[in-house]
């Protein structure tokens, strides 16, 4: 199965991205022929400081290679490294009825949240359809709010097919598990634009001041307390045996029990949990050289198939070139 996902480079990963997407992404790579990659063309609709893009994206880099992608089993590589992608753009996006972005749920969100739209956040969808069709992806992992980004991919591909010929597999999503709702420390669900993350990197001062002012009920001590609405217990499970998450769960329910002794426990948990793939991401970090190769030979390995199946298209579509490359 060829799976594919693209991550968008805007800043650093928190416990949610983990739990969320980072971790699903990293078991499947076994077994399949897994295509992931920066989606830098994309986060270039919103982050347009060069410096800050370049560092982003060799940032994504770096937490992937860190939390355990394998660069033999998955291909990882850079969007811009396959510009062939925005060519199968322009192409999908003839064959894009305006209507169907103007349904876009993510376009009308941003909007609804204050940006001024540019038209590369209008055309986002169809470059990812492009990202998606270019590797002839089977399969994209993602999460809920992708869904129907993916259904547009899946339009998109049938009319190109129905038009030109059936050259583009019809991709399936693969919802990932998010049942797991990691919450951030106010208690909504972990994200950035809350302001209310928890650095899968972070430690030291800036990992314990977050922990520690998780928010929590201010019933006493003595009271039993429901551990499935309290936040340092929802992120507790994550990182503690399902042993010693009973245990807590126990000390919750018969009452007796401190926010703070959960809190203590919580922050040495995650510390402890996260403390190698900080130590592989600064060993990485010393060494950019490697994570240049990964990436130039993921991008290589990416380009190849997309060379093809552009060939095809060009063809396919009356517009073959006239040179040899
Ligand atoms: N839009 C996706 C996100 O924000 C990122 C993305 C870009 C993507 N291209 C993709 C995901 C192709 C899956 C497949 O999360």
């Amino acid at each position: 199965m060829r799976i594919l996902s693209g991550t968008q480079p805007s800043g650093r990963p928190h416990l949610g991205n983990y739990y969320g997407a980072i971790r699903q992404y990293i078991s499947l790579q076994t077994g399949n022929e897994p295509f992931y990659f920066i989606a830098s063309y994309h986060a270039l609709t919103a982050v347009q400081e060069p410096e800050l893009l370049r560092d982003y994206t060799m940032g994504v880099a770096l937490d992937f290679l860190a939390l355990g992608l394998d660069p033999e089993q998955a291909t990882l590589f850079a969007q811009q490294d396959v510009p062939e992608v925005t060519e199968l753009t322009w192409i999908l996006s003839c064959v894009t009825p305006m209507g169907l972005l103007e349904r876009a749920v993510s376009y009308k969100d941003k909007i609804a949240q204050g940006l001024t739209p540019n038209h590369g956040l209008f055309a986002y969808p169809v470059l990812q359809a492009a990202d998606i069709l270019i590797y002839l992806s089977d399969l994209v992992p993602v999460g809920q709010d992708q869904k129907q980004h993916i259904e547009m991919t899946r339009d998109i591909a049938g009319k190109f097919n129905q038009q030109f010929g059936e050259i583009f597999t019809i991709p399936d999503p693969y919802i990932l598990d998010e049942t797991a709702v990691v919450p951030g420390v106010d208690g909504r669900k972990m994200s950035k634009s809350y302001g209310n993350e928890i650095g899968i990197f972070d430690e030291g001062a800036v990992l314990k001041k977050k922990v520690m002012s998780i928010v929590t009920d201010s019933a006493p001590v003595e009271t039993a307390k429901d551990p499935e609405q309290s936040t340092p217990f929802l992120l507790l499970r994550l990182v503690a045996s399902p042993e010693e998450t009973a245990d807590w769960e126990d000390r919750y329910k018969a009452g007796g029990l401190g926010y703070g002794e959960v809190k203590k426990r919580l922050l040495k948990l995650i510390d402890e949990s996260f403390a190698p793939y900080r130590e592989r991401r600064r060993e990485l970090e010393n060494d950019p050289d490697y994570v240049m190769d990964v990436l130039t030979e993921g991008g290589r390995r990416a380009r190849t198939v997309a060379h093809e199946v552009m060939h095809r298209v060009r063809e396919a579509t009356g517009l073959p070139t006239t040179y040899r490359s």
